[in-house]
């Protein structure tokens, strides 16, 4: 039988969707009384109701099998100024929290400070996905800090959020998302608003 792996070239796979920018996340928990996590980029929005997220956990990872047992994590999106952060949770074998300062969310999972945003998640569902496994969570708190910019992973390296010197593609839309906070998710917006109702509801 042919393999997919014999149809396509690995390199070229991981050329190709690192065209496509993503942000970066820290995703920990408190295993055996000490933090521990690891740096995700294959996180994303899932569902508003009920307010879900997902990842993609490598079966090569040493961390996330131990993660995966807290029954519960945090998920930091990291800020452009936190690459040296990304790369320390992605090195093997490193005391990682060791490096970073860091807090703990109401939901007792370790969060880096100094971060744009956070999570905290427990697993709705985890399913095998190739050599990754898919995992779905709930989101039962969250918060964000004014100011900054996202780390972003692209094309196998971080970059920033680049702003055009000359003004072109400015659009109303993005020059009002930029004075309602870098990150448009202040405290006026729809999503923050109706996801903080729905889950100070769900916490009563
Ligand atoms: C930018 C970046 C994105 C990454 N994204 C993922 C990911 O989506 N899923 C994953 O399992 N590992 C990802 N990794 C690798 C892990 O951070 C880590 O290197 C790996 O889990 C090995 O460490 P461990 O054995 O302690 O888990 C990423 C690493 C980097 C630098």
């Amino acid at each position: 039988m042919t393999t997919v792996t014999e149809l396509l070239d690995a390199a070229e796979f991981r050329a190709v969707l690192g065209r496509y920018p993503t942000g970066v996340v820290v995703v920990a928990a408190m295993v055996d009384g000490r933090p521990e996590g690891l740096a995700v980029n294959s996180f994303t929005s899932v569902s508003l109701d009920p307010p879900l997220i997902a990842f993609c956990a490598a079966a090569s990872s040493s961390t996330w099998p131990r993660l995966r047992r807290a029954g519960g994590f945090a998920i930091t999106m990291l800020g452009a100024d936190q690459e040296a952060a990304c790369r320390t949770f992605a090195a093997k074998g490193a005391d990682r929290f060791a490096a970073v300062p860091w807090s703990l969310t109401p939901a007792g999972h370790p969060v880096l400070d100094g971060a744009p945003a956070w999570l905290d998640v427990v697993p709705h569902t985890m399913q095998e996905a190739g050599d990754h496994e898919l995992v779905l969570g709930r989101v039962t708190h969250l918060g964000a800090a004014p100011g900054g910019e996202p780390l972003v992973f692209f094309r196998g390296g971080f970059t920033g959020l680049a702003q055009r010197e000359d003004g072109g593609g400015d659009t109303s839309a993005s020059r009002r998302a930029r004075s309602a906070g870098p990150r448009g998710l202040d405290a006026e917006s729809p999503f923050f608003g109706v996801l903080s109702a729905r889950l100070d509801a769900a916490s009563r």
